[in-house]
């Protein structure tokens, strides 16, 4: 990652400067065999992906630009590359330069292929930047969230096989390697050319974030996190402390919106509250209306899961988020905030979250969600909810999330995929 690239990212999410980008400028002059030599190694650089990004600070909403005699310069001019290029415009960055350098746009996965991995005998189905999985209990909802995993720890079954397809690229793991290939092309057919295994499609895949937050772990006083290392809590929230501690020393502005929309959402709290159980450890706690403190044990499980997403867009970037279950803990009003917040991360980080509650699916496009039931002959079968029965005159009379409760048994989901309008082959 680009040195500065995190700086531009939360400027960006915060609106206090506005961002450019460009290919590189031509650097200085000289002799003419000089210039000619610089020539080129620009054209490397382009050709390299290597873009500038040029910074202007905003103060109450208008660029604050640095003049010179020669005109105005940036208050920040800094390398990025390409793919970072990408992120930013997603984040709200402005491409300056020749047309024909606009990074194409961001990938995403676009298809999942799971063969033999837990329940699941063979699924593939199209996802899109924020994707949910829905279904019955038992379907294979957190049985395909950790199919992904086989691209961050190469631990499954070598038994198993996971593909995923980002426009022309794919990557499969097979026979417990990594292999990257065209997405036209059949796994088994490149392991045939004896292709060297790859890395996970670096950037693209992983690191995956996984997230099942769970109210004991983000009570719990965690260490500091060291000057300059990146933002982050685990799998489970621990660590929910120091990241806001962190947000108070680094960013104390994205600390104080969080802290004003906290005490909107709960109206008897007064602040967010960081205590020091010991010399190296922190802990969250609130300030109530009466000036009495309240501690991380007797936080609400719903304060501590809103919490969690509101640092979410915070962390260290990683292009794939899963999320298990993200309206847990919370009251139904809240889950629209926090749908928003994922929807805000999905446009440079992809996620996919599996749940259980139609109001998650009411903030979703009928492409955006993907219905998983299961049958002990077939295991796990994959229905897009928009290829359903009936799909286009039930979407008139519902939303979405009502859709599926009204059609749903909780055992098959029968009625809803019964007759749906795909082939076999391609539910699995
Ligand atoms: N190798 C395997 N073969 C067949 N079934 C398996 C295998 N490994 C695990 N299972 C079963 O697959 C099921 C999948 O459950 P999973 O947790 O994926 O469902 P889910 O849709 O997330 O359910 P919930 O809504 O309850 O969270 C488990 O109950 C487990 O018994
Ligand atoms: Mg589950």
């Amino acid at each position: 990652m680009s040195r500065d690239f995190r700086l531009l990212m939360e400027h960006l999410r915060d609106r206090s400067a506005e961002v450019e980008l460009d290919v590189p400028a031509p650097q200085g002059s000289g002799g003419e065999a000089t210039g000619a030599r610089l020539e080129r190694a620009r054209q490397a650089a382009i050709r390299r992906g290597d873009r500038v990004a040029r910074v202007y600070k905003v103060v109450d909403g208008r660029r604050s630009q640095v003049t010179d005699g020669s005109g105005q310069r940036p208050n920040l001019m800094t390398s990025v590359t390409e793919n970072e290029c990408r992120t930013l415009i997603a984040a709200g960055a402005k491409w300056v330069g020749p047309p024909e350098y606009i990074p194409p746009p961001k990938l995403y996965i676009e298809s999942i292929r799971v063969r033999d991995f837990g329940c699941i005998k063979e699924v593939m189905f199209p996802l899109t930047p924020l994707h949910a999985l829905i279904g019955p209990n038992d379907s294979g909802k957190s049985t395909l969230l950790e199919a992904f995993g086989v691209f961050t720890t190469r631990r499954a079954d070598p038994a198993s096989e996971v593909t995923v397809s980002l426009g022309k690229r794919a990557q499969t793991y097979l026979r417990g390697a990594w292999i990257e290939h065209s997405s036209s092309v059949e796994p088994k057919d490149v392991l045939s050319q004896n292709l060297s295994p790859s890395a996970p499609l670096s950037g693209l895949i992983a690191p995956v974030r996984v997230l099942r937050l769970d109210p004991d772990a983000m009570r719990q006083p965690t260490n500091l996190i060291a000057q300059g290392s990146p933002l982050e809590y685990n799998t489970r929230g621990q660590g929910l402390a120091a990241v806001y501690d962190a947000l108070l020393s680094r960013r104390i502005d994205i600390f104080l919106e969080i802290s004003k929309r906290f005490t909107t959402l709960f109206p008897t709290t007064r602040s967010i509250q960081l205590t020091n159980p010991s010399q190296t450890t922190k802990a969250l706690g609130v300030e109530l209306l009466d000036g009495r403190s309240v501690g991380a044990d007797q936080l609400s499980e719903g304060m501590l899961y809103w919490l969690a997403f509101a640092a979410l867009p915070y962390l260290q970037p990683a292009p794939l988020i899963l999320i298990e279950e993200p309206e847990n803990g919370l009251h139904p009003s809240r889950i629209g905030d926090v749908m928003r917040v994922l929807r805000d991360i999905s446009k440079t980080s992809q996620i996919i979250v599996a749940t259980h509650h139609p109001l998650v699916i009411n903030e979703l496009q009928s492409d955006e969600v993907t219905i998983l039931t299961r049958t002990p002959e077939r295991g796990t079968i994959a229905t897009p909810l928009a290829s359903t029965k009936n799909f286009e005159q039930r979407s008139k009379v519902y939303a979405l999330g009502e859709l599926w409760l009204n059609y749903a048994d909780g055992e098959f989901e029968r009625d809803l995929v019964a007759d749906s309008t795909i082939p076999e082959s391609v539910t699995g």
